[in-house]
């Protein structure tokens, strides 16, 4: 697969920063930010705002997820952020009483705080899955999985170390009891494929600020058929049938929209974060979902092999996802990496005892060079 040449001039990102974050927040390319501007301005002039304006940006950004998502875009409900997809996904599953959640060890707390209270309304358990270095995130998860577990709520790759969860197994276990799967793949839609397909999730969300590249407070939710007429956590006016009428709104409806439309945010017909959404996927799908991981996980080996040199360690290879490197140190970590790095132009994140470092194609090689000094002087 031919990997992709550095986009940064698709950025505003200075010469002197090396942004090794993505996984906090991408920088949003220029044509994004174009995209935004464009669609702001609408709203100084709403007389030329119509009806089916409400609609169109809607649907737009509804397919462009679906696109990187490689799904149906009918079964995508718009969301602001992954713990409204999830507090979507803690609604509608049952959970009887004496029955376990498993979530993995310091998963994101969007992703643990829900199930927390789901379990205790349920007179349920939360049970935070923990694997020694031996054993996979899956293999753990499955020695685990038993018939009174409800769901298995769960990223596929960790967000803090990069670590990789198979979800194609962990599916299959949970489908052998009847236990219903979610997953947060806000740390990887975008930067890798994902066969939602094969994995059958009940629910996957992503928050779409990150690897997705859009603007903060947009994502995107599926929903698995058999959810589809589940009951939504609010109630606007325009997921029900027959909002395009104006006119009749007041003929109050209980039928809603097709698809996974019920489970649309309020106020989801905001462009400028549509249209930065629709400018954003179409980015990622121009260079390819694959494309992207097989990229990114050329700049994070480079970048491992670098490091490993200086006496720092990472995980193997075949543990790790592409696009997310975590460096340890090889005692403790030293207070105030994340400030001096920053001094020198260069950003990471301190996750735990190990640093976390996010590519993407806006990094070319005079960053990881910068970053490679940096990391030197400490
Ligand atoms: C795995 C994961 N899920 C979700 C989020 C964001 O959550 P929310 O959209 O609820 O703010 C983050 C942010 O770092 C994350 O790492």
């Amino acid at each position: 697969m031919s990997l992709i040449p550095c986009q940064r001039h698709r950025f505003s990102v200075p010469a002197d920063i090396a942004y090794f974050n993505c996984a906090y927040m991408s920088p949003l390319a220029n044509e994004v930010l174009a995209a935004v501007s464009e669609e702001a301005a609408l709203k100084t002039v709403p007389w030329n705002y119509r009806p089916e304006d409400f609609f169109i940006h809607v649907e737009r950004a509804r397919s462009a997820f679906a696109d990187v998502a490689g799904c149906n875009a009918d079964v995508i409900a718009l969301v602001p952020s992954a713990s409204y997809g999830l507090a979507i996904a803690a609604r509608n599953l049952p959970i009887g009483k004496g029955q376990r959640i498993l979530v993995l060890a310091e998963q994101f707390p969007s992703n643990v705080y829900v199930w927390r209270e789901r379990a205790a309304e349920a007179g349920g358990t939360v049970e935070a899955v923990t694997h020694e270095s031996s054993e996979s995130w899956a293999a753990a998860l499955i020695g685990r999985i038993a018939d009174d577990v409800a769901v298995v709520a769960v990223p596929n790759c960790h967000w803090a170390d990069g670590s990789m969860i198979d979800l194609n197994l962990v599916g299959a276990a949970c489908r052998r009891v009847g236990a219903a799967l979610v997953v947060d793949a806000t740390q990887s839609l975008g930067a890798m494929p994902i066969d939602i397909a094969r994995v059958q999730p009940d629910f996957l969300v992503a928050a779409a600020y990150k690897w997705l590249m859009a603007p903060y407070g947009t994502g995107m939710l599926y929903v698995a058929p058999q959810h589809r007429e589940g009951a939504p956590i609010e109630h606007n006016w325009i997921n029900r049938g027959g909002s395009e009428n104006f006119a009749r709104l007041v003929d109050y409806r209980d039928d809603f929209q097709p698809g996974a439309r019920r489970f649309d945010m309020g106020e989801k017909a905001n462009p400028p974060l549509l249209m930065g959404v629709v400018a954003a996927a179409n980015m990622l799908v121009e260079w390819g979902i694959e494309r992207v991981a097989a990229t990114l996980e050329g700049a994070t080996d480079r970048i491992a092999m670098r490091v490993r040199d200086l006496g720092f360690e990472t995980f193997a290879k075949s543990d790790r996802s592409p696009h997310l490197l975590s460096v340890r140190f090889p005692g403790a970590m030293p207070d105030g990496v994340g400030p001096q790095l920053a001094e020198k132009g260069v950003y990471i994140s301190v996750r735990g005892q190990s640093m976390r470092i996010a590519p993407h194609l806006y990094n070319n090689e005079a960053d990881v060079d910068r970053l490679v000094d940096a990391l030197t002087s400490l």
